[in-house]
């Protein structure tokens, strides 16, 4: 797949079909996010791969970010329905069959934080586009974040910090494109 299709239809997908993904595809994914870039290639990351019911009993802990995530859209002004459409995708992470949950080390300083926290984005960023072109739908997730703490010992891995999750599968419905802003991007010196 061209690099520029993956990155533009690329979409973040919410309902899944209950066929498991094969897992020479998984590992392909799995090694692409793998080889993302990070700072000082420090690597600071863990990756865990949940199926069946490991994946079940790790939803139900994700879902419990439910209640404090309804109280901050409501603050944002999420629209009803809005609200509505996420807290079911959170119930059961739109009935995909695998999740992936993304964690990286406690940073020794305030510098290697910045790099840790962007080392972990190119990781998930690499992943989502791997999955793109395996034919398999994923969403990056941080709306879990509420839960962190609780994520973290489901994980066994309390002395980490997490990164995102993403739920990966075969999409069941297409989403629509959100469009992207008008931003100013500013060529200097071409002329
Ligand atoms: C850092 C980050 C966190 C996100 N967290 C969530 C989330 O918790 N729940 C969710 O449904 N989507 C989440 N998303 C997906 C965004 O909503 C989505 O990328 C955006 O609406 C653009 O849609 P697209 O991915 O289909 O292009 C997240 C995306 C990013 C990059």
């Amino acid at each position: 797949m061209d690099i520029y299709e993956a990155i533009m239809k690329r979409r973040s997908h919410r309902l899944y079909k209950p066929d498991m993904p094969p897992r020479e595809a998984l590992e392909r994914v799995i090694q692409a996010a793998l080889w993302a870039p990070s700072g000082g290639n420090a690597q600071p990351w863990e990756i865990t791969v949940m199926a069946g019911k490991v994946r079940d009993e790790f939803v139900e802990v994700c879902s419990k970010a439910l209640d404090q995530l309804r109280e901050d859209m409501k603050k944002m002004g999420v629209p009803e329905k809005g609200q509505e459409l996420t807290a079911r995708f959170m119930k059961d992470l739109g009935g995909a069959p695998v999740v992936v949950a993304v964690t990286r080390y406690k940073a020794p300083s305030e510098h290697l934080d910045l790099a840790f926290i962007q080392s972990g984005a190119a990781l998930m960023q690499n992943l989502l586009l791997a999955a793109h072109a395996e034919g398999l739908g994923t969403c990056w997730m941080t709306g879990v974040i509420y839960v962190e703490d609780e994520i973290l010992k489901f994980l066994g891995k309390e002395n980490q910090q997490l990164v995102a999750i993403t739920p990966i599968g075969y999409s069941a419905k297409e989403p629509p494109v959100p469009p992207r802003k008008e931003r100013e991007v500013r060529w200097l010196g071409f002329e």
